[in-house]
This record gives structure tokens, sequence and C-alpha cells, in this order.
């Protein structure tokens, strides 16, 4: 193992009428005036906007807003909540939605705090030394933002999309109530699965070789996942469901498995680079790319994919070669994603190998990557093709 420190300092607040219980209390101790962070308006469908508003308003918050927040979130957003911040002189940040949601609240809380361009923040040319505080209500199990210091900004005018984070920006509070991930659509709710999967791959495959503790808690994660899943998908409005893969998504990235390992995080790296260029869903990039990469990478990870094939996929070795078992495990694994419904080919997104070399190029932007084993040009390029 490597040697570690662990500390998350967001308070987790889970399960049915926390909101009502637990936000102003939460809140009040970070300021009064609140920037309301939230989506393209699903949260004024499903009531949640309504009940958080005239929480805040009954207990004498004042409160700006920043709507139309965008899947994969855009800089220019970003701007336009620094905007706020420092116009209106806000004390506090409140993100009511999903992933995206609450890392374009992140970059908004650094922001505010700096004088320079928020971007310089996501490209790590400066490293925040303060944030607003912010807390979370989460609407969709998936990116385990709520419980990580983790946010992924796109620069549409540069095509560029860059994952970034800082000890500052972990939020304070983070309610989770799994009836606010009811009206999650079936789509949605197959890419949260397949995100909070992806995640916990990442992190079973690194470089460290003592890490027996780690990896079954990874593989507790998936188990949960996978037996949970398919149930879910096919009766959306069940409870137990969504409260079982809305825990499983913050477990699955809230550092509780990366202690002590380093995560590999390609296959992360090369989606950003498809949906810094085609805008497409995170979760649908890596259904596609994570196959590709585990073959890629069939030789260095044979051990470690055979195992997986077994203890997760329950494939029997007997008999066969750890190459075939390995393989098949791959195989379960891409079955199982495609009778959930997630694509499994980048021409499911109309993406053809015209711009291969733009999104290698995107790729690649800050070096050779990956943990577990780095890729380069080659690798980068190898992978997309195969996911054609
Ligand atoms: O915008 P609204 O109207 O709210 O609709 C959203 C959006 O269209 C909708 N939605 C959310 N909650 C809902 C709901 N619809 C109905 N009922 C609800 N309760 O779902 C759509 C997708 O939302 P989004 O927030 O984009 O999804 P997700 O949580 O998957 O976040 C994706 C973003 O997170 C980044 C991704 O790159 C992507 O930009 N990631 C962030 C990470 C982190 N901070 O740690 C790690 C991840 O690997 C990931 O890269
Ligand atoms: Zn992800």
């Amino acid at each position: 193992m490597d040697r570690f420190t662990f500390h998350n300092p967001t308070e987790l607040i889970f399960g049915e009428g926390q909101v009502q219980e637990q936000l102003v209390e939460q809140l009040k101790p970070l300021g009064s005036k609140i920037l309301l962070v939230y989506g393209g308006g699903s949260v004024k469908r499903n009531g949640l906007y309504d009940e958080v508003t005239s929480l805040l308003n009954g207990a004498g918050f004042t409160i700006h807003e920043l709507s139309g927040v965008e899947p994969n979130p855009r800089l220019s957003t970003v701007h336009k909540g620094v905007d706020i911040c420092k116009n209106e002189d806000i004390d506090a940040l409140l993100a009511v939605g999903g992933g995206s949601v609450i890392d374009c609240t992140k970059a908004i809380a650094a922001g505010a705090e700096y004088e320079g361009d928020a971007w310089d923040i996501v490209t790590k040319k400066h490293l925040p030394e303060t944030a607003l505080p912010f807390g979370t209500i989460l609407t969709l199990a998936a990116t385990g933002s709520e419980m990580n210091s983790g946010s992924v900004i796109t620069n549409w005018e540069t095509q560029e999309k860059y994952g970034w984070g800082s000890p500052h920006t972990f939020p304070t509070f983070s309610i989770l109530d799994p009836r606010n991930t009811l009206t999650v659509p079936e789509d949605q709710t197959v890419y949260g699965i397949v995100d909070m999967m992806s995640h916990v791959f990442e992190q079973y495959f690194h470089a460290q070789t003592n890490s027996p503790l780690q990896e079954r808690m990874c593989e507790a994660v998936l188990h949960t996942v996978i037996e949970t899943a398919p149930k879910l998908v096919s009766d959306l409005e069940n409870l137990e469901h969504r409260e079982t893969i809305l825990y499983s998504g913050t477990i699955a990235l809230n550092g509780m498995l990366q202690m002590g390992v380093r995560g590999d995080w390609a296959s992360h790296n090369i989606e950003h680079a498809v949906s810094a260029v085609y805008d497409i869903p995170h979760a649908g990039g890596l259904a596609i790319i994570f196959p590709h990469w585990m073959r890629h990478n069939i030789e260095e990870g044979e051990r470690k994919l055979k195992q997986l094939a077994v203890r997760v996929w329950g494939v029997d070795p007997e008999g066969k070669t750890d190459r075939e078992v390995a393989e098949e495990g791959i195989r379960a694994l891409e079955t199982f994603w495609g009778d959930l419904g997630a694509p499994s080919r980048l021409a499911d997104y109309d993406i053809d190998d015209s711009k291969i070399d733009v999104m290698t190029d995107k790729a690649m932007a800050r070096g050779e990557y990956g943990n577990f084993r780095k890729l380069g040009r080659d690798d980068t390029l190898a992978i997309l093709k195969a996911a054609l």
C-alpha cells in the first residue's frame, strides 16, 4: 500500500425527510446570502425547488439563483455564477441537482474567491487557497461529487474538459434523500449506474500489489450495484433500490476505496476527451470506452481481470486459461451494461473516425496518463479505434 492520510470533511446526511429536517440548520452557519444553483428544470418539475425555496424563505435567507447548469457544465455558466457571487456578496452556495450542478457549484465557489479567470483553477494554473462554503442536495446517483472535492468543467469554446479538485471544494454538507431521485429517467439512471461502476473499476486497477481489503471493498460495491441495477431499471419508482444505488454512488467515489492505492483514471481521461468534442453523456462514453481499455491492457491486467471475472461476474475458471477467464469477464461486463441499455460503440452517438486525432490530442493534453499502466498516443488511438 501507499502511505496515506484520509480526511473527508463532508457531512453526509442520508435518508427520507432529511431536507425538511436538516437543510436550514446546516445552511445557517454558512451565512444568510445564498446562491441557489440548479440545472435545466428537473427540480422545478418534481417539486424540490418549491420545497427548498419555501424552507429558505421561511428561515429568512436571501436567495439569488443560477439556473440552467448544463449536463457537462460549461465554463460560461461558472463565469455567470462567479459574477453573481462577487456582485451580490454571496456568503454560501447551495447546489440542488446532479453531478453537473455540484461540479459547477464547486468551480463557482473557488472562482468567487479568486481575482483571475476560473479557468485557471480548472487547468490547475491557480491552486485555490480558499473557496466559498457550499452544501448540496443530490438528485441523481452517479458521480460521487456530493462527497468528494472533484469537479469537471468544459470550456466549450476551446473544446476542453478537465477534472480538478481542491481541499477547499468538499461540500460542507450533502443531503441525500432517495425520494429526490425517483424522477430520474431510465437513461440517466443507467448512466449513473455505469458511472459508479466505472469509478470502482478505476480504483480497482492500480499499481499497488498489497491491497486485499481495498479490492474486497470494491467488489462489494460492484456486487451490490450488479444485484440492484436490473431491478431498479425495471421498477424505477422502487424507493429501496433507489436508496441502495444512491448510497453505492457515494461510496464509489468518496475516497473510501482509494485509501493506500492510486486509481488508474485512464478511461475517464479518454471519456472526457470524447465528451469535450461531442458533448455526449459522461457515462455513455464510459460504457463504450471502459471494456476497450480492459482489452487493451489485458496482458498487464490479466491477474486483476481474472480476479474480477471470477469474484464479481461468477466466471468458472475450470479448464480455462487466465486470459480466457479475463476475456469472459470483460464480455460479462459488456453484456451487463448492454442489457441495461447502455451504448457500446461510438457509432451509437454517430461518432466516426473523423475527429479521432482531435480526441487523442485532448486525451494527451496533460501528457501520458493512467496509474495502472501509463498510456500514450498510440494506446489512446488504439482504444478509440476499437471503440468506433
Ligand atoms: O438539468 P436538470 O433539469 O436538473 O436535468 C438533469 C440532467 O439533464 C437530469 N436530472 C438530474 N436529477 C434529476 C434529473 N431528472 C429528473 N429527476 C431528477 N431527480 O439528469 C441529467 C443529467 O444530470 P447531470 O448532473 O449532468 O448527471 P451526472 O450526475 O451524471 O453528472 C455528470 C457530470 O459529472 C461529471 C461528468 O463529467 C459530467 O460532467 N463527473 C464528475 C465527477 C466528480 N465531480 O467527482 C466524477 C465523474 O466521473 C464525472 O466525470
Ligand atoms: Zn465518472
